[in-house]
């Protein structure tokens, strides 16, 4: 049996605990062996909630229990994630994590730290929530230079600008709408000013480069100065107004910004409106792909964490041709597949 710890019950962590429920008998199956969450850390208690059980206040009951193999940090911010991170990975265990600015600050470090422990640090979750991204790249498109990558990584600036586009609303109209939906957070400068999207593309690059790309190296301008008027001229001309993160390799060197930028409406990133993300990735031999989904929010982004989950308890067991490796799957007749 395969012990997992989450540390951090919010948003997140609870949707790993639903998808857990939701799809245990397919979690077992692929990591080919029973996954099992044991610990919840958390500061709060939650009377009533099923998880209360797994609830434990102090980390050390974690990290001196050799029975954990994967630890889940879903607690956001540099510390105390950081030390939890770097503690466990030291202790030779697995850890999954959604935290874009642990991964963004601190990720080649941590990388090696799992190399010489001989254990994974995996972060699908970071980038582009639900979407398949940082997997791809390193294994489906490792035949490839990755010549470009230009998304639309926050989910809530391109709803803002949606309905800046579409409605003709202004600025700050849209962000006090967006706040009171949920979509923006009542501080939501890491969102409007493009720091959130530059994190994402600095730990696409570092992946694509193979070496750590600062985040504070890389321009970055939000959508703050954007206005109702702009929108209205760039509909005039054919175009929409996306904030892009986009970066180039060219001869071993690489080139990122994150801005809004002007794109034709027929461009494919044109047309992803509201909180999705996608990812255009230019490779030498494979030409353009895009990878477009739910690029935030609770299950999305538990789905990203979970599915990492698997891929450590896989990956330690090396039990990959179990997961296909069943009888024959009789299909049902075309008629009584739902649609
Ligand atoms: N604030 C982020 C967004 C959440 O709006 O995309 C996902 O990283």
């Amino acid at each position: 049996m395969i012990h997992v710890a989450v540390l951090g019950y919010g948003t997140v962590g609870s949707g790993v605990l639903e998808v857990f429920r939701m799809n245990q008998e397919k979690i077992d199956r692929c990591a080919g062996d029973q996954v099992r969450i044991k610990y919840i850390l958390d500061l709060r208690d939650f009377p009533g909630d099923p998880a209360q059980e797994l609830i434990v206040h102090d980390f050390e009951q974690i990290i001196n229990d050799e029975s954990i193999d994967i630890v889940v940090e879903v607690m956001g911010g540099l510390e105390p994630a950081y030390t939890f991170v770097k503690r466990s990975l030291e202790a030779g265990k697995n850890v999954v994590t959604s935290n874009k600015a642990l991964v963004a600050a601190h990720g080649s470090e941590l990388l090696q730290t799992a190399k010489e422990h001989h254990v994974n640090y995996l972060f699908e979750a970071s980038v582009g929530g639900g979407i398949p991204i940082i997997r791809p790249l390193v294994s489906s498109l490792t035949a490839d230079e990755i010549e470009e990558i230009t998304g639309i990584l926050n989910g809530t600036t391109n709803y803002m600008m949606t309905k800046m586009f579409y409605e003709g609303a202004d600025y700050d109209e849209v962000l006090r709408e967006a706040q009171a939906n949920g979509y923006a957070e009542r501080n939501p400068e890491a969102d409007v000013e493009g720091r959130d999207a530059c994190r994402k593309i600095a730990i696409l690059s570092s992946i694509v480069s193979g070496r750590q790309v600062d985040f504070e190296d890389i321009y970055t301008e939000g959508i703050t100065k954007i206005t109702a008027q702009d929108m209205r001229y760039a509909k005039e001309m054919n175009m929409v107004i996306k904030l892009l993160a986009t970066m180039k390799q060219e001869d071993g060197t690489i080139g990122a910004i994150v801005a809004p930028f002007l794109l034709h409406s027929e461009h494919p990133l044109a047309s992803v409106h509201g909180v999705f993300n996608a990812i255009f990735v230019r490779g030498n031999a494979l030409g353009d792909s895009m990878f477009y989904g739910s690029g935030a929010g609770k299950m999305p982004t538990a789905s990203a964490v979970t599915a990492d989950i698997v891929e450590a308890a896989r990956y330690q067991d090396r039990t990959i041709c179990e997961y296909w490796s069943g009888n024959k799957m009789e299909l049902k007749s075309r008629m009584d597949v739902k649609r």
